[in-house]
């Protein structure tokens, strides 16, 4: 008798099913993590609004076996990731973000709708930091020639430096950008190193501001040169000296 009424449950609830996981659609955006931050996956349901989320499988693109899944609410795979808010969605989230975990993936979602495959990627930058001006000579003369420097290291994919006057006029056009690539044990980054040189300085327009964006144009940071300014009578006499040498 029991059997009866369970095959009857069972058998109504396939047609319904079908056509229910032919119409919801499962979207994920492709997400950018920052380095050692969490980075959130944002997936969403459309065309749906009671689904109930029943299990999440996370493959690398090339892989075979899950590299993190949830049945219910049993994990395994890699611990830094994790469901988001499941009564929202199928989100996702990476603790810990690192360069390895960037790459193409495929999200299986299982519903009392049906299931859901899709593909999203995941790339992964790195912020800019320890900011570091100096000037060459140490002692600026005003009128003479200086080059100016602003240095920055840990940040990737390679950024920008822009530099400024005091009235914010944009002197970024005369500057020179150097990249180094570094990747030490897989940390990747691309110090940067900005030289704006001036043939005879205007002390005037001091101080300058030098600024440091990512690669997608994003402040990561700023920084403004002390110059030291060679305005002393020791150091006149001592340009006037070598004058008449
Ligand atoms: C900034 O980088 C340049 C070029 O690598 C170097 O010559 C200069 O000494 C650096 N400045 C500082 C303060 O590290
Ligand atoms: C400053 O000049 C650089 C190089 O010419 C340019 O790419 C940048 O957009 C300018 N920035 C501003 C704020 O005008």
């Amino acid at each position: 008798m029991s059997s009866v009424k369970v095959m009857l449950v069972v058998s109504l609830f396939i047609p319904a099913v079908r056509p229910g996981s032919d119409l919801f659609k499962l979207k994920c955006l492709p997400a950018v993590g920052i380095l050692a931050q969490t980075t959130v996956i944002r997936c969403f349901f459309k065309n749906t609004t009671d689904i109930q989320i029943l299990g999440v499988y996370l493959t690398k693109a090339e892989q075979k076996e899950p590299f993190f899944s949830q049945v219910g609410l049993e994990r395994s795979g890699d611990p830094r990731f994790s469901l988001e808010n499941l009564a929202v969605g199928p989100s996702l989230q990476i603790y810990d973000t690192m360069f390895s975990d960037e790459g193409k993936y495929q999200y299986r979602v299982i519903t009392d709708s049906g299931a859901k495959e899709i593909q999203f990627s995941i790339s992964v930058t790195a912020k800019y930091k320890d900011l570091i001006t100096s000037t060459w000579p140490e002692y600026v003369i005003d009128g003479g020639p200086a080059s100016l420097y602003c240095n920055a290291t840990g940040g990737y994919p390679e950024g920008f430096i822009h530099w400024f006057d005091h009235s914010g006029t944009n002197w970024t056009i005369n500057s020179e950008l150097t990249k180094v690539p570094k990747n030490i044990s897989g940390v990747k980054s691309v110090a940067l190193s900005s030289k704006l040189t001036f043939k005879s300085i205007n002390l005037g327009l001091a101080p300058f501001r030098c600024i440091i964006f990512n690669s997608k144009y994003v402040q990561d940071g700023e920084n403004t040169l002390k110059i030291a300014s060679a305005i002393s009578s020791n150091v006149t006499f001592c340009a006037k000296a070598s004058e008449r040498v």
